[in-house]
């Protein structure tokens, strides 16, 4: 059944995007080229998320561990944003998706902050879907400075030791305003987490793909909404 129907559709959904290099390889083009033919599948993704009422779509764009790939890679991946940005801010911003960047922004180019700042402005007052790109990004370093943050406040008698929660830590976390994740969806093959929420995947539903990310379509983004509909959460709890 087309769970758009119902009403069950996850509420947040991440997707570690995984394969572009491979897809490229395959066709004996370069990596660069894998990473544009990446571009589409977002398009058609994020408006099949808004379709089945999905409120939150976090996408693994960049890695922290992705700064130490070639200077060539790396530009070319920024461009790219860029270029997908200059594109997409309009049809965002008619279609009701707010647009959030969220990482280690500081380390990115300029010009890439820049038009991620402009996108986000310009879709701040959207509400039926937050499209959330993790941009030099990495779970560790997210917790790490949210630790030290954390220690900072208490040193400074901001914060008295013995009142820290789990929110306490989460507020100042770049994903602070992130919901706990339903589904994450990796393409691509490899069955592991590569840094990504590692606190907001404490209860979420994973599902593994072996579709490399430039193939992957409404079709397979559909059977990952049907796989999780049929799954049996329990936090813990028993039935
Ligand atoms: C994912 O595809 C995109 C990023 C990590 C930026 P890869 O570039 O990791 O593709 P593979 O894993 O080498 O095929
Ligand atoms: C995860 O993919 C990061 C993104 C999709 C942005 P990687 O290709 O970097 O992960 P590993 O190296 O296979 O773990
Ligand atoms: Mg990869």
């Amino acid at each position: 059944m087309d769970p758009a129907e119902q009403n069950n559709s996850p509420n947040h959904v991440g997707i570690i995007m995984d394969g572009n290099g491979r897809w490229a390889q395959a066709r004996g083009l370069g990596r660069s080229e894998g990473h544009r033919a990446g571009a589409e599948p977002v398009r058609v993704i994020l408006k099949a998320a808004h379709k089945h009422k999905v409120r939150f779509l976090t996408l693994y764009t960049f890695s922290t561990e992705n700064w130490s790939r070639s200077d060539l890679e790396v530009n070319n991946l920024f461009s790219l944003l860029v270029e997908y940005i200059d594109s997409e801010t309009l049809e965002l911003l008619r279609s009701g998706v707010r647009l959030v960047a969220m990482g280690d922004l500081d380390r990115l180019p300029p010009q890439a902050l820049k038009a991620l700042r402009q996108a986000e402005e310009i879709t701040s007052k959207n509400t039926d879907l937050v499209l959330t790109l993790a941009l030099s990004y990495g779970s560790r370093s997210e917790l790490t400075q949210a630790a030290k943050t954390l220690a900072i406040d208490a040193k400074e008698s901001r914060l008295d030791p013995n009142s820290i929660t789990q929110h306490s830590l989460l507020e100042r976390m770049w994903s602070a305003k992130l919901p706990d994740l339903d589904l994450l969806i990796r393409t691509g093959g490899e069955k592991r987490i590569s840094n990504f929420l590692l606190w907001h995947l404490a209860y979420a539903e994973l599902f593994f793909t072996d579709t490399l990310w430039p193939d992957f379509g409404e079709a397979d983004f559909l059977a990952a909404l049907n796989d999780f509909k049929a799954r049996k959460r329990r936090f813990g709890r028993t039935d």
